[in-house]
């Protein structure tokens, strides 16, 4: 177990953060009273949040049990968030306690949250990375050190492209020029929120969050697909987040309203 930190910053209280909005949306105590306003305020302009993070999680745990059953053993999840059980190594490692899992995000709370995220990973099988994802160099160099690029890796995206710009940050550049670092065989798997599915409720939502100070862009379908230029999609392809092979409790939710978040997962050949 380790946990990369250059420099520690000082958690911001007196503005929300969106991996605490996030954190209070999925019911977790890891928040502050700002963060909550915010959650609140979205909440009730958007009433598709709360099961979206909900479904979102569901997501990344059939994503990526997927992966690990296709015999990846190594995974990189970028935009982590705190943690909330089970966590992605937790698993990849309930069907093959051999992987290996790097986690990176840029939120200070997260990087507080990192030993206690990393304490039921065996020794050494975890890494965490306090990076921003808009800086490549600072996640692929040290993930290289414990990764092997060599050999397949997971690279996880989820619900975090929608904090990213077209112009500003070249979201797609930037997928891109994490893809092109993986070896044939590695997996993409990307979900992020759209306003096809519900444009008035994530519009004013998006409003929320940019007057926060935090950037927000929402998708279209087939600006979601770019994502995935150059890589074969699995099935069922690109859909709303429920769908992406839904277990039982998935097909269930589905009853309680739509969630305007797309999912997918990919492999390059
Ligand atoms: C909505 S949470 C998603 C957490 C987790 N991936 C999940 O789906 O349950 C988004 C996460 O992305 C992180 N994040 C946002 N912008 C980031 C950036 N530029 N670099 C790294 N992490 C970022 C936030 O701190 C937050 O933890």
């Amino acid at each position: 177990m380790t946990a990369r930190d250059a420099t520690p910053t000082p958690i911001d209280t007196s503005r929300p953060h969106p991996a605490r909005v996030y954190d209070w949306w999925l019911g977790g105590k890891d928040n502050y009273p700002v963060d909550e306003e915010l959650a609140r305020r979205i909440l009730a302009v958007d009433g598709t949040v709360v099961r979206g993070a909900r479904a979102n999680r569901r997501f990344m745990h059939r994503a990526v049990r997927a992966a690990a059953e296709a015999g990846v053993r190594q995974f990189l999840d970028i935009g982590t968030g705190i943690p909330t059980e089970p966590n992605l190594h937790q698993v990849a490692q309930g069907v093959a306690p051999e992987s290996r899992v790097v986690y990176a995000d840029n939120d200070p709370i997260v990087l507080r949250h990192a030993e206690a995220l990393l304490r039921s990973a065996a020794e050494g099988s975890t890494d965490y990375i306090h990076a921003d994802v808009r800086d490549p160099d600072t996640i692929l160099g040290p993930a290289g050190e414990f990764l092997d690029f060599g050999r397949p890796v997971a690279l996880s995206l989820i619900a975090l492209t929608h904090y990213l710009g077209e112009r500003e940050d070249d979201v797609f550049g930037l997928v891109k020029r994490y893809v092109d670092e993986l070896a044939p065989g590695s997996f993409l798997i990307l979900s992020q929120v759209t306003q096809d599915l519900s444009p008035e409720g994530v519009a004013r939502a998006a409003e929320l969050f940019r007057r926060s100070g935090t950037p927000f862009h929402p998708r279209t379908l087939p600006e979601f697909y770019r994502f995935f230029d150059g890589l074969e999609l699995l099935g069922p392809g690109v859909i709303p987040v429920y769908g992406w092979r839904p277990e039982p409790v998935d097909v269930a939710a589905q009853a309680e309203g739509v969630v305007p978040v797309y999912a997918g997962v990919a492999v390059k050949r």
